[in-house]
């Protein structure tokens, strides 16, 4: 394709480091649509006959037909998608194929096949992750009354219903698709026609190949253009935090799912046993959606190296920038699905996580503010006698609200009856109805915000 100033042909270890169609041949599809518009265009401004661009668009039907059926041929002498394309459209219609790269490069057409690819990328992460925050809502919904711990340091903290604590992932979720939707709405400005660097002499339309692309408008500077790979990174960094999310998530599973919690039992179907200890469910998937995530982070990172410091406008180091996003891309789409399986699909053992909030003195802050708001003690002062509660109940090896009202009176007199209506994990979570707080009332309010969101049945 480019042998008219070479005197010899390159060596096998130059054609093996140049070739990327063993990757980019996932780009067939955007490849072929690109190469349709194109030369629909070259037509319409009469760059190539009305004749010439008929038979190249129903050869590449052809071609497309052919990959559909067999797969695209791994030709490492054809380096990649374009030219192996190319190439078989010349050996289906003859010279007119050769028309086809008219008013165009590899340059702009890897670029627009790229952000092609990356647009369709982000719809099936964001159908993805609506599915997953399906799942979670729903889940959320039968829990907004189950109580368990929450915790800081991962020491028990004050109870938690477990239908807020799934809903903070809905809320991660949700950040997760607006940075999706905003790395879309960015890349999608068509690169076509901006040619090797410095745009085209021929008078071809950019509005209209933008157009049949579905691209909101062409892109303003040629050099920009080709140079840029800032759609894959920005795909790449929400892929990565969306990633660190489901690993957070997958973390909380793999634990709760442990002997000692024993807050969940994870689905079969997405659990392994052990060869050795016939016993044992491991939570494989959770634990490898947690794994896959730095991976996802090493993708980010790859293309981010990659690209520092390269020069205007396209060097062959952009070649590599495509391994990274289809591989973070995979990894990612086979996380969302296998933590969807999981939330829709664990059972929550409701009993152990009540039982684990009740005897880990997740109350004692409800103590501390019963004897701010009905004995005036300010709040410091309140802190320092519950402290002194908490001991004593530890030595007993009981929970605070068995404590005798004499028991209570002895640390500070002011403290009577009414105090154990207080102490209870329901009278606590019911408490805790401030905006976004942990109270059933507002875990409904959130759940039903989010079903609308969603556009699920209320
Ligand atoms: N396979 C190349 C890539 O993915 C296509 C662009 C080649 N351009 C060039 N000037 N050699 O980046």
């Amino acid at each position: 394709m480019w042998g008219g100033r070479f005197a010899e042909g390159p060596s096998a270890i130059m054609r093996e480091i140049n070739a990327s169609i063993p990757f980019d041949k996932a780009l067939w599809r955007q490849d072929i649509a690109a190469s349709k518009a194109h030369v629909a265009m070259l037509g319409a401004q009469g760059i190539v006959s009305a004749g010439d661009a008929r038979a190249i668009s129903e050869g590449l039907d052809r071609v497309a037909a052919e990959y559909e059926a067999d797969g695209v041929p791994e030709d490492w002498d054809l380096e990649d998608i374009h030219m192996v394309t190319e190439s078989r459209l010349a050996e289906l219609i003859g010279a007119a194929a050769g028309r086809l790269h008219t008013a165009r490069s590899r340059n702009d057409q890897v670029a627009t096949d790229f952000r092609l690819w990356v647009r369709d990328a982000c719809h099936q992460v964001d159908t993805g992750l609506a599915g997953l925050q399906r799942a979670i809502v729903t889940r959320a919904g039968e829990h907004a009354d189950s109580i368990m711990p929450g915790f800081t340091h991962l020491q028990t903290a004050q109870p938690v219903t477990l239908g807020h604590h799934l809903m903070a992932y809905y809320e991660m979720l949700r950040r997760d698709r607006s940075r999706f939707a905003d790395a879309r709405a960015r890349l999608n400005e068509s690169p076509l026609g901006s040619a090797a660097l410095a745009g085209t002499g021929f008078p071809i339309d950019r509005d209209a190949t933008a157009r049949a692309l579905g691209f909101d408008r062409p892109t303003a500077n040629s050099l920009d253009a080709v140079s840029d790979r800032d759609f894959a990174l920005d795909y790449l960094q929400a892929a990565a935090q969306c990633a660190l999310h489901l690993s957070r998530l997958a973390e909380e599973l793999i634990l709760w799912a442990s002997q000692p919690f024993g807050f969940v039992r994870l689905p079969d179907a997405l659990s392994t046993g052990s060869s050795i200890m016939p016993q044992k469910k491991n939570p494989d998937a959770a634990e490898l959606v947690r794994g896959h995530a730095g991976r996802i982070v090493g993708c980010l990172t790859a293309l981010t190296v990659t690209m520092k410091g390269l020069p205007l406008a396209y060097s062959k180091d952009m070649q590599d920038d495509k391994p990274p996003v289809f591989e973070a891309h995979g990894l990612l789409a086979l996380s969302i699905a296998a933590m969807t399986g999981m939330i829709a699909d664990s059972t929550f053992r409701t009993e152990r996580m009540r039982q684990a909030a009740e005897l880990g003195y997740a109350t004692a802050t409800d103590l501390a503010d019963w004897l701010v708001r009905e004995a005036d003690v300010p709040f410091r002062e309140a802190h320092h006698i519950t402290g002194a509660a908490v001991r004593l109940a530890e030595s007993r090896g009981c929970a605070l609200d068995a404590l005798s009202l004499d028991d209570f009176k002895q640390i500070d007199s002011r403290i009577d009856e009414r105090v154990f209506a207080a102490l209870s994990v329901d009278a606590s979570v019911a408490a805790r109805a401030s905006y976004g707080g942990t109270a059933p009332v507002r875990v409904r309010e959130q759940v039903a915000a989010a079903r609308t969101a969603l556009g699920m049945e209320p």
